[in-house]
This record gives C-alpha cells, structure tokens and sequence, in this order.
C-alpha cells in the first residue's frame, strides 16, 4: 500500500444525468452535474433527503447507468465499465459485512476473487488491519463487534482493494455522535496519508464542514454551489445553500450603491458596507445574511430592539428577538453571568458587515 501522494484518482463529471422510470412517472435523479475532482481530494456531495447524492455516488461506482454525461477516470471514460472494474471502492452506511465470514476474511474477500497468492493477502490484511486499529480482532465475526469496530472493518474491506477513489455513503449515521466525530477524524488522517480521493454523501452540514477540502451543495439533482467550507459557510451563492448551512437571519433591505464586490445596504437605521453576491444591483432590493453569531446585543433601554426568548444552553446562550418587526435570531457564544440579557429586555444590535453577506432578492422565491 502506497503512503505517497499519487496523481492518480482524478474524476471529471460532464454534464451527468440519470432518469429513473417508474411506470408512467419519471424522476430526474441527477440533472447535468458536471464536476472535476481532482486526485487526493476530499469531497463531500451535501444536500437535503432526495437531492440525488446517493444516485450520484452510484453513478460514480457503476451501480447505476447514467441517462446522459460521462465519468472520466484520469483521462478514460468509464460511465459504461461495470463496477468490479472501476478502481473504487463504496463503504455503506449499514456497513454491509458478510456476517459468515470472520473479520480477516471479510477484509480478504476482494483479494481473494482477484486471487492473490495467499501470502500475499495476508501481509495485506494484517497491514490494514494494523492500520484501522482492529489487530487481534481478525477472527472475530461480524456480530461480535461494536457499531464502530464492524464500519473500521468495512473501512479495511475498501482500503485493501488500494482503490484510486473511496466512496462514502452516509457512513457515521449509525454510530453515537462521540464515535461519529472519532471515526470521521480517522476517515480523514487516513485519506490523505494515502493520498486516495475521497467523495463522500451526507446530510449533515457539521461532518461535510469537517472533512472536506471542498463541499459540493445539491439541490433537486442539480448541483448549487461547489467551494471549500468557508465559501459555501460565509459566500453562499443562493439562498438554499445560506439556509441549509447552518442557521441564517435574512433580512429584506435596500441596495444603494454597488462597489467591486461590496454594497452600501440600509439596515437598522444604518447604512453599511457589505461584500455581495455578483447578481447584486443597485437600486434593488437583496436580502442580508448575518449568522446568528455575529449579531451582538447590548442592553439599551431606549432601542426599540426586544429580546423575546433566552435559552441558556452552558457554552452559548441563543435569543430570539424583534426589532421593527423582524424576528432575529442571536446565539452568543461567549456568555458571563453579567452579560446574559432576560426576556424582556430592550438590546442594541449590531453585527460585523465584513462577516455578512448580500443575496439576491430573487433567490427567496425560487427556494
Ligand atoms: N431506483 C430508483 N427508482 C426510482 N427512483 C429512485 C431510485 N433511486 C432513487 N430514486 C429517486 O431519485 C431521487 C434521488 O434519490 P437519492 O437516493 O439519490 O437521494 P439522496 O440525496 O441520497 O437522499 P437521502 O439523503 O434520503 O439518502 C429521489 O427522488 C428518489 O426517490
Ligand atoms: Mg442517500
């Protein structure tokens, strides 16, 4: 098994799209998704229940046949090869161990169907076993092993196989959340010390914010936005992807003027400097995104601005509140015992418009 970086493992998805016929209705699953993946990369499809992520990952493995596009593997097109061709591997969110076989002849399957001598299996067994932590596990069967031990297992099972792409779908759901982070940090350290490209499905926001070198945000079949966790978090290019990653104020304002990649808004009786989406035009009307972390409150009696819920969860305290007939919410995540405001209470609000963004107006309807 090699522990340098390779070349290999870079994917390119023109314009793939897959139609599923159910009698007389049809479901566009995937809608001309185009992508490249470069080799070594993480990269996590994320996106609500139906969007297409699973068909997606199928696709790429040959599980399904695509109605259109094609699938390059560095530089071959290879949308048509069945599966067991394609130098991949999938690990599954229900593990899919053979529960006849021990841990090491699970691990050993693949080589076995590809008969290598059996010496050499079980160097390699023993190593990747070494590698995912389960040594002296290897006679063990399936049933008498933890939620976490049995998805190592089927992690070993993929990486034996030194496939160029490792393909994850929803592979965490069933763990504890303790073993979810735990498992999701050795997915990670071992993917980039085998240099293996890496996509990966999931629904959640906080693991594809965790693992990925870049997110790519599905909606519908059809791909919103790809960027790293920072562009997708602080630069969203709609309103879908603001709102499903992580929690968003929007709130309706004016556009007075437009700069190079900043505009003069009108918020809470202020005009500020925000950096903007490209759509955004002068004279119009956008929305304003502020995460409920940026926007800090004061006590001020004379602000019209009112705190209307206060729940105190420890290492932050989120607020609900009204101002001019917005309803806002405010996480604070730095609270003292001096600083949490009650119910009740009348706030200044403020926010850093370095830390917001301007979206266009239009986007909401579309949602
Ligand atoms: N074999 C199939 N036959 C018909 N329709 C299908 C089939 N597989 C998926 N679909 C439909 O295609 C769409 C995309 O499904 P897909 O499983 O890719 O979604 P997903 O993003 O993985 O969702 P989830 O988060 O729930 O797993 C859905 O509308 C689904 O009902
Ligand atoms: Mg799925």
């Amino acid at each position: 098994m090699t522990t340098s970086k390779t070349e290999q493992g870079n994917l390119s998805l023109h314009s793939l799209g897959k139609i599923f016929s159910q009698g007389a209705n049809q479901v566009q699953a995937v809608d001309n998704v185009s992508l490249e993946i470069h080799g070594g990369e993480f990269i996590t499809l994320l996106g609500p229940s139906g969007c297409g992520k699973t068909t997606t990952l199928r696709l790429i493995a040959g599980f399904e046949l695509p109605t259109t596009g094609q699938i390059i593997l560095d530089g071959k097109d290879i949308a048509n090869d069945p599966p067991n061709h394609r130098p991949m591997a999938m690990v599954f969110q229900s593990y899919a161990l053979f529960p006849h076989l021990n841990v090491f002849e699970n691990v050993a399957f693949g080589l076995k169907l590809k008969k290598m001598p059996s010496n050499e299996i079980n160097e390699a067994v023993e190593m990747v076993l070494h590698m995912m932590n389960l040594t002296g596990l290897g006679k063990r069967s399936p049933s008498q092993l933890s939620g976490g031990q049995q998805q190592r297992v089927a992690l070993a099972r993929a990486m034996v196989m030194k496939p160029k792409v490792l393909l994850f779908d929803e592979p965490l759901s069933n763990l504890d959340a303790k073993l979810r982070i735990q498992m999701r940090v050795e997915i990670r350290r071992l993917q980039k010390r085998l240099g293996i490209t890496g996509i990966y499905v999931t629904h959640d926001q906080v693991e594809a914010m965790s693992l990925s070198d870049r997110i790519v945000v599905m909606n519908k079949g059809r791909i919103e936005q790809v960027g790293n966790p920072v562009e997708i978090f602080m630069r969203p290019s709609s309103l879908f992807v603001a709102d499903f990653i992580g929690r968003a104020n929007f709130i309706e304002v004016p556009v007075l003027e437009r700069n190079d990649n900043t505009c003069q808004i009108k918020v809470f009786g202020s005009v500020y400097e925000v950096p903007c989406n490209n759509k955004i035009k002068a004279g119009s009307q956008a929305y304003l995104l502020i995460r409920p972390e940026m926007l800090s409150l004061k006590r001020d009696e004379t602000s019209t601005a009112r705190i209307r819920s206060t729940v105190y969860l420890g290492s932050s305290v989120e607020y609900e509140l009204e101002y001019d007939g917005i309803n806002l919410m405010a996480v604070d995540t730095h609270p003292h015992i001096e600083t949490i405001l009650e119910e009740g209470s009348n706030v200044s609000v403020n926010f850093d418009p370095a830390a917001s963004y301007v979206l266009p107006y239009e986007d909401r309807r579309e949602k």
